[in-house]
């Protein structure tokens, strides 16, 4: 657990997701679906169970290359970070993460915590040594954030989003951890 406070004075927590999160993770995700056609789902489209919900969250749970980090303002999901690594020896080091901040709550910081939450939690385990990323190429608040915490281009995947209507590339950006 982390606790910081945002540029407009806000006390801040980052913490791992517990199963007990569900309901409200479900809520979280699907009301910022709503909020940005910058993520790989629009409103409402996160249909899972709650159980569903649950069994994932368990799974990351003392895992030692997938980790689910939730950020919170007075006990209110306001962002969430998710990084999975491989299931196999040879892949094990290296996985893919997701992340999301409320739109109300753009611009404060929050992202930023999240990615340093998650870089210190790699770099402190023996297992995680890459971490990647898809980013619609058109993102620009995404791929600034990515670039300031030191992640690298390293290539285009053409057609990646399908979004009213029209294409878009992402571009893979990846961070070694030493
Ligand atoms: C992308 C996202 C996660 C960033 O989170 P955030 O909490 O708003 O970002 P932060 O406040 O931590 O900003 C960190 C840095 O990102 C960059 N950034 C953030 N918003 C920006 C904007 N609107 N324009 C340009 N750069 C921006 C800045 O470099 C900023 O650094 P600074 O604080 O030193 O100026 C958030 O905007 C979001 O959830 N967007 C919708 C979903 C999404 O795009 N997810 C990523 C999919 S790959």
């Amino acid at each position: 657990m982390k606790e910081s406070n945002l540029k407009n004075g806000q006390a801040l927590t980052i913490r791992t997701a517990k199963k007990e999160d569900a309901l409200n993770l479900i809520n979280y995700i699907n009301k910022i679906g709503g909020e940005s056609d910058f993520l790989t789902f629009g409103n409402n489209e996160f249909d899972i169970s709650i159980e569903k919900e649950e069994a994932i969250l368990e799974s990351y749970i003392d895992a030692e290359n997938k980790i689910y980090l939730i950020a919170e303002i007075e006990n209110e999901i306001v962002g969430s970070l998710n990084y999975s690594g491989g299931i196999r020896q040879r892949t094990k080091h290296t996985g893919e993460f997701g992340i999301s901040v409320a739109k109300k709550y753009w611009g404060l910081g929050i992202g930023k915590e999240l990615i340093r939450y998650m870089i210190d939690w790699a770099k402190e385990g023996n297992v995680v040594r890459k971490i990647n990323l898809r980013v619609r190429e058109d993102n620009e608040a995404a791929i600034n954030l990515y670039t300031k915490l030191g992640f690298k281009k390293e290539g285009i995947i053409s057609r990646d989003f399908h979004v009213d209507g029209k294409y878009y590339s992402s571009i893979f950006m990846g961070l070694e951890i030493d």
